[in-house]
């Protein structure tokens, strides 16, 4: 492996990528998790850590898709420039001299000399090239379980090789293997959803419209202190060698999370929703996360499912129609209605996540204390807030 990190004594850059509007919500933190000199990007946050914590940011964030290391840059301007220049030292990238697969994909700059597409196949190509001169086997591009997965990053300042050190993406935790789910939420949108509203643990909580109960999962995992990554491998723990001295950090941050698992939850969690197969979807995934003993998906109607309690926090994805196809009239009956629920009811802080637009009108709480834009896909919607 190159020694091309970008480092200052035993701190080495970083680059964090998040679901939009979640980036504050990660900066964050990255920083209780011991990351210093952090920037917000579209999209990410970058920074620098001790290098021993890329493994602890890799198992323990819960916002985060992947942490990669920026392994090169350069000034250039041409597209025949940057093929040369990827050519002379990719080999010194990769360390294996058996076959590898890997994996590119490219953003690039509108003033840049190529489009994305171009700047991604040309990087895979000379890639392959580097190698073979270097005298090793062809690497083989592939979507199937790579061992490196660069991202070329043509911006207005010059061009950037990046390298995940995560390799699977740290949202896909796994407990959705299997499960059938409609229009699902993506973990790291949950834990960053609970993290913005701060849906404390220490308080009751209820989803009343939980589908597949992602939310409920992701606050149960917090709560129990279980860290999305204790169990699983990294990328960065394959690679051969470990000239860039993270291995230890792995298996440190692994064995330290697993050692701060509670055995009990400090207040009751519920999720609840009205149809039957997001019940079982949600069974599915409850039992698939090791949670059945501490949360349970009950079949009710929103509108009559919210307790009387001055403690609970409710937490909710509500439908939005637009991926439901639900009747808008339908929809608003139903905001209106669950609104009107709440206003009778005791609680100490609503968190709705939606993208119908007149939300709090229709739920008639008053201002919401805050709203945060976080898309859904290319769908506008809000996270709203309201504290007693
Ligand atoms: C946007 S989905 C929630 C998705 C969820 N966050 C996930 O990750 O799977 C909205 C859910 O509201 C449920 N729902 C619709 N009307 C309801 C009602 N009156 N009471 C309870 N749940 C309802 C739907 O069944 C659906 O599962």
């Amino acid at each position: 492996m190159s020694s091309t990190l970008f480092e200052s004594g035993n701190d080495i850059d970083f680059v964090a990528s998040c679901p939009l509007g979640l980036e504050k919500a990660l900066k964050y933190e990255l920083k209780s998790l011991g990351a210093a000199s952090l920037q917000v990007e579209r999209g990410c946050v970058k920074g620098s850590v001790e290098r021993s914590l890329i493994g602890k940011l890799n198992v323990c964030s819960r916002i985060a898709h992947t942490i990669m290391l920026p392994i090169a840059r350069v000034k250039v301007e041409s597209e025949k420039a940057f093929v040369d220049w990827v050519h002379d030292r990719a080999h010194t990238w990769i360390c294996e001299r058996e076959e590898i697969r890997f994996e590119a994909d490219a953003i690039a700059h509108k003033d840049a000399p190529i489009n994305a597409r171009s700047l991604n196949f040309v990087f895979s190509d000379a890639l392959r090239d580097s190698l073979v001169k270097a005298k090793r086997p062809r690497p083989t591009r592939s979507k199937f379980q790579p061992q490196y997965r660069f991202l070329v990053v043509w911006s207005r300042d010059g061009v950037e090789v990046l390298l995940s050190s995560s390799g699977r993406p740290l949202h896909m935790r796994g407990f959705r293997r299997g499960v059938k789910v409609n229009a699902p939420m993506r973990e790291s949108v949950a834990a960053g959803l609970l993290s913005m509203g701060n849906a404390s643990a220490r308080f009751a909580f209820h989803d009343p419209f939980c589908g597949s109960g992602t939310i409920a999962i992701e606050q149960t995992l917090k709560a129990l202190n279980i860290f999305p990554g204790a169990s699983r491998k990294f990328d960065a723990e394959y690679w051969p060698g470990d000239a860039w001295g993270l291995k230890q950090g792995f298996g440190e941050a692994k064995a330290e999370a697993k050692a701060k698992v509670l055995s009990s939850l400090e207040s009751e969690i519920r999720l609840s929703d009205w149809h039957d197969n997001a019940i079982e979807a949600a069974t599915q995934c409850i039992e698939n996360a090791g949670l059945r003993k501490y949360i349970e998906a009950k079949r009710l109607d929103a509108r009559k499912s919210i307790l009387d309690d001055d403690s609970q926090t409710i937490v909710s994805n509500l439908p939005f129609g637009e991926r439901l196809a639900t009747n808008r009239l339908q929809l608003d009956g139903l905001y209106r209605t669950f609104g009107e629920r709440l206003q009778q009811t005791k609680w100490h802080r609503v968190l709705i996540f939606s993208a119908h637009p007149k939300t709090d009108t229709l739920m008639g709480l008053g201002k919401p204390e805050k709203r945060w834009p976080i898309p859904s896909g290319k769908i506008r919607s809000f996270l709203y807030r309201w504290s007693r």
